[in-house]
């Protein structure tokens, strides 16, 4: 994919994929991601820029999601939030792309920024969905490094069908973590968390069978680990595919945390230390003396990779760990890359602190970040062969 050219967009309809997979805040690094490329389209002048993205993981049956209005995974919130990030007006479509009064409503308007309905919201790996969505269009831009890999219709079917190019935002962030690669230095350490236990689990692993010195867990991976080596860990989130992966991993090398905030059964927060879990307990947050091991080995890394919220960083009561943690992460001078996903909202709280630092930044990819430094590492190594 070739990054847009001015001559690309001139009086064309732009479908642009986007990601507004996040909490409703204008501030979010995510939210803020296409601003470049809107600010291009609208300069370089495209006729109608069309914004398509997914919002959650709508289930069951897809048709019935357009029978009601402002439903919990609608994007139609989204449509006042882009308009302050754009400074720009945005409308809003409700209806389906398949409901005839759709096309009535999508050709009444000439030109300016068009936002559709939740993409998931539909089969997005059908001919009728590729068929109707891209003729919505001349030309398709995925600024949506964060959801680049899924082989879902709205990214990667589109960018097959039609002429395709990569939005500022998309080209910019692979720059960057390329040139992150390229600088690594051990002793390297990666922090995992976040509850997408096995995707990150299987890739964590990888990662240590590479050159990664540490792998220091938080969150429900931490759980995970901690119930397969014989600890309590109460009634909390552990996930239930990953023991293949837990099997034979290098225990030697994986730190994980030693207390703990648990919702206790009474409802309360609790402290604990790890031997002091009760089979009542829920874990939802990393402890300070966990913060201070981790930060034992962290200090002296030269390369540090993180995703994942430590705790349950969408409970105001259970976020204060991941938050310590950001604050001493932002003191160190090493190598650091944060995969963003779901700590983006937190991250953002340090914006000002982490837009004077050179050697930290953030990428709006969760598991696409991951995938993106497995598939590289991968091709490194054929390279090798
Ligand atoms: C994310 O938030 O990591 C991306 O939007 C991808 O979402 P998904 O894991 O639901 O595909």
């Amino acid at each position: 994919m070739k990054k847009i050219l001015a001559k690309n967009v001139k009086g064309k309809n732009c479908l642009v994929r986007i990601d507004l997979n996040v909490s409703y805040n204008e501030e979010n690094i995510k939210l803020k991601s296409s601003k470049e490329t809107i600010d291009f389209l609208l300069k370089n002048g495209a006729k109608k820029i069309v914004l398509i993205s997914h919002f959650g993981r709508p289930q069951g049956e897809k048709e019935n999601y357009f029978d009601n209005y402002l439903k919990e995974e609608s994007l139609y919130i989204f449509a006042d939030i882009l308009k302050k990030i754009y400074k720009h007006k945005v409308w809003f479509i409700s209806e389906s792309i398949y409901d005839p009064t759709f096309d009535e409503v999508f050709n009444s308007i000439q030109e300016g920024i068009v936002l559709l309905e939740n993409v998931r919201f539909y089969n997005e790996n059908t001919d009728l969905f590729l068929e109707k969505m891209s003729s919505l269009g001349d030309v398709f831009i995925n600024e949506a490094f964060s959801v680049s890999h899924r082989d879902s219709g709205s990214v990667l079917g589109l960018s097959e069908k039609m002429i395709s190019y990569a939005g500022c935002n998309l080209v910019k962030e692979v720059d960057t973590i390329n040139s992150f690669l390229k600088k690594t230095k051990k002793p390297k350490m990666l922090v995992l968390g976040g509850a997408k236990i096995d995707e990150k689990l299987k890739i964590g692993k990888h990662f240590l069978n590479e050159d990664y010195d540490f792998l220091l867990l938080g969150g429900a991976l931490a759980n995970i680990v901690l119930r397969y080596i014989g600890f309590e860990t109460g009634i909390s989130f552990v996930g239930n595919q990953a023991y293949m992966v837990l099997k034979n991993l290098d225990y030697d090398k994986v730190i994980l945390p030693c207390d703990f905030y648990v919702l206790d059964e009474n409802g309360n927060k609790a402290y604990r230390l790890i031997n002091q879990i009760r089979k009542s307990d829920n874990i939802l947050d990393i402890g300070p003396k966990s913060i201070k091991l981790f930060f034992e080995y962290l200090k002296k890394a030269k390369t540090i990779f993180w995703n994942g919220p430590l705790g349950c960083v969408d409970d105001e009561d259970f976020d204060d760990g991941t938050r310590m943690f950001i604050n001493e992460l932002l003191k160190l001078k090493s190598n650091i890359l944060v995969g963003g996903g779901d700590t983006l909202d937190i991250v953002t709280e340090f914006k000002n602190r982490i837009s004077r630092k050179k050697n930290v930044f953030i990428s709006t990819g969760g598991g696409a970040l991951l995938t993106y430094l497995e598939n590289e590492k991968l091709k490194g190594l054929k390279n090798l062969e």
